[in-house]
């Protein structure tokens, strides 16, 4: 039986990879796929879904989400991901459309709807999840798991401690790990570990009509480590489906909100700020990266079929 799915993204290079294995895959059942400001606008990365969605030929109903975060003002990442959120590949027009409701209300009634819990799958900034948590606290019964891609317990990216997608909206990240929902952090302390190397990005270039998409959308990223490129959002899918891969340990988990350390998921490893024993998160602390390496090229495969 397929895991129903509800992905929350901000399209953005990465999260267009983790879009292209999300819904080639028969074992994920992805019922709504949202979008929010943060990589690049929401009406691009609105845009991006579709793009995505129409490369692929899939019929899965799109919303658009916030244009902003919660209380801080937005600044993109188009330096990493291009003007289009989403360079590298000349995508046809698209024809389709996102639906009238907005994110908030298109999740809400995709989880009342649900005959059982959903997993969400949030890659960008949360804005999208804490409005909803904001509006429908009572949906937290119906969202089995929610695995979200951001945070670090070992250093930042757009600071020494902060990575992106908190420190996009560190408000809404804040309501987000104090909500009580079932979190899984897949954070820098994993997808910095998994870069996807030269050799790896060369060989998309041989894999078809999907792969020649993802070699130049990954050719065209900038976020260039010694040893490759980390494809962050990718690791969230790969958690979804083969959760072992991925390992993890429990923590209470704050958010810093403000000042210069804002962004930054302080994890409280000694429990000197929580009750013994009180954890909010799973974090991800390790991964095999040439197992992650392998996989993608495998899924790559899967788009093919
Ligand atoms: O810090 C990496 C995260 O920020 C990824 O989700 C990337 O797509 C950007 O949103
Ligand atoms: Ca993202």
């Amino acid at each position: 039986m397929a895991k129903p799915v509800i992905l929350d993204m901000d399209p953005g290079i990465d999260d267009a990879a983790a879009i292209a294995v999300a819904v080639n895959r028969p074992d994920l059942d992805v019922k709504l796929i949202t979008a929010v400001a943060g990589n690049v606008s929401v009406d691009k990365t609105t845009l991006n879904v579709l793009k995505l969605l129409e490369f692929f030929d899939k019929d899965i109903p799109v919303a658009s989400g916030a244009k902003a975060p919660l209380k801080r003002e937005f600044q993109d990442a188009s330096y990493i991901h291009g003007e289009s959120g989403m360079s590298g590949y000349d995508f046809p027009t698209v024809t389709s459309k996102p639906l009238d409701a907005d994110a908030v209300s298109a999740i809400h009634e995709t989880l009342q709807a649900s005959a059982e819990p959903i997993t969400i799958i949030a890659t960008g900034a949360y804005t999208n999840i804490a409005m909803l948590l904001q509006a429908h606290p009572e949906d937290t019964q119906f969202i089995k798991e929610f695995i979200l891609m951001g945070g670090s317990i070992s250093g930042g990216n757009v600071s020494s401690v902060a990575e992106f997608n908190v420190f996009t909206d560190p408000d809404a990240a804040a309501i987000v790990f104090n909500s009580g929902l079932p979190i899984t952090m897949i954070g820098l302390d994993v997808t910095l570990k998994a870069l996807l190397t030269p050799e790896t990005i060369n060989e998309l270039a041989h894999k078809g009509r999907a792969g020649e998409m993802l070699h130049g959308i990954i050719t065209a990223y900038e976020d260039v480590h010694d040893g490759g490129k980390p494809m962050h959002d990718v690791n969230t899918i790969l958690y979804a489906v083969k959760p072992e891969v991925i390992k993890t340990e429990p923590y209470a988990i704050d958010v810093v909100t403000e000042g210069p350390a804002l962004g930054a998921t302080v994890a409280d490893t000694q429990h000197r700020w929580h009750e013994d024993g009180y954890t909010n998160a799973n974090v991800g602390v390790d991964i095999d990266a040439a197992a992650f390496n392998q996989w993608f090229l495998d899924q790559v495969d899967l788009m093919n079929k």
